[in-house]
């Protein structure tokens, strides 16, 4: 997706993976900073400890208190700091400005690929994990009406619900399912890991909340295309999406921070798709 995408907008670049040992991951960015590396993305579970690591946290990974991109920047000769493209000659003053690109991608993916626009909405969330907690506080922040946060372990929705009392008091948050049998949601969003092996169970109890009482269902799972999740709710006749459209929407991003400039969007998705699911 990202080598597509630098391809089509002509950049002499190239997006490569290296596994780092989290106990490295300071040295790994001062290396990668120390190369003019233009930039880097960070995945589980580098994006919380990055955020003590990197020299400047942007709004975007101080709101969601994760890094999941890092832009290199220099100073230039008037003490000004600009990214590293822009420079000719290696500047001696370097930094690393921390970005998070994946909350704006849930929003983007949801609205894409259901339509929905979240403000005003009732949606039930699955997980509280680290997708689930950015997941979580977006909704609250884009207006979400209601928001149920069901995790097997209780204590990490507990701590998310307190968080968005405090940032967004006029969302009205509850922890567990729904009560009452005639309670509708318009959304269930899966942000837990379970639909990732065969055989998994569901993230949701049908017994606590049937399917049949939502619009839409997104899981954040996006390989395999279609989780048990996501199959039972097509049965019961709702709109279901992957989480490719997320995957897609934070790169997406990335990318533009990195470069300047505007991405194409469908050359990077006909990559992604191509990458994940051979079409
Ligand atoms: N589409 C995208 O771009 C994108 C981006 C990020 C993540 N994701 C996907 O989102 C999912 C969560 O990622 P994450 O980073 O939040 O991971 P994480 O921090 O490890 O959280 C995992 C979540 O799944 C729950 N869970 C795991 N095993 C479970 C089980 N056996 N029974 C019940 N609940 C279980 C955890 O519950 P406990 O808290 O009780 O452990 C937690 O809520 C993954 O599938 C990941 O691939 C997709």
């Amino acid at each position: 997706m990202q080598n597509a995408g630098i391809a089509e907008l002509g950049l002499d670049w190239r997006y490569t993976a290296a596994e780092v040992r989290p106990e490295q991951l300071r040295e790994a960015i001062a290396g990668a900073q120390a190369m003019h590396y233009i930039g880097i993305n960070l995945t589980v579970p580098h994006k919380l400890l990055a955020l003590d690591m990197v020299d400047v946290l942007d709004e975007s990974a101080s709101e969601w208190g994760a890094v999941n991109t890092i832009l290199f920047e220099g100073q230039d000769d008037n003490g000004d700091w600009r990214a590293l493209r822009d420079f000719e000659t290696a500047p001696h003053q370097l930094r690393s400005h921390g970005f998070n690109t994946d909350a704006d991608g849930i929003t983007q993916s949801l609205r894409e690929d259901l339509g929905m626009e979240v403000r005003g909405e009732n949606v039930l969330l699955l997980g509280a994990g680290g997708a689930g907690r950015v997941a979580a506080l977006k909704l609250a922040a884009t207006g979400v009406r209601q928001l149920h946060i069901v995790n097997r372990t209780a204590s990490k929705a507990e701590a998310i619900a307190h968080e968005i009392r405090t940032r967004f008091p006029a969302v009205e948050i509850a922890v567990g399912y729904p009560d009452g049998t005639d309670t509708e949601m318009d959304l269930v969003l899966n942000c837990t890991s379970l639909g990732l092996a065969a055989g998994d169970a569901l993230p949701l109890d049908i017994g606590a909340f049937s399917l049949n009482k939502t619009r839409a269902v997104y899981d954040m799972i996006y390989q395999p295309a279609e989780t048990p999740l996501l199959a039972a709710a097509r049965a019961a006749g709702c709109q279901t999406a992957n989480g490719l459209g997320m995957l897609l929407h934070q790169g997406a991003k990335s990318l533009e921070i990195w470069s300047g400039q505007t991405v194409p969007l469908d050359v990077m998705r006909a990559a992604l798709k191509e990458a994940v699911h051979g079409r």
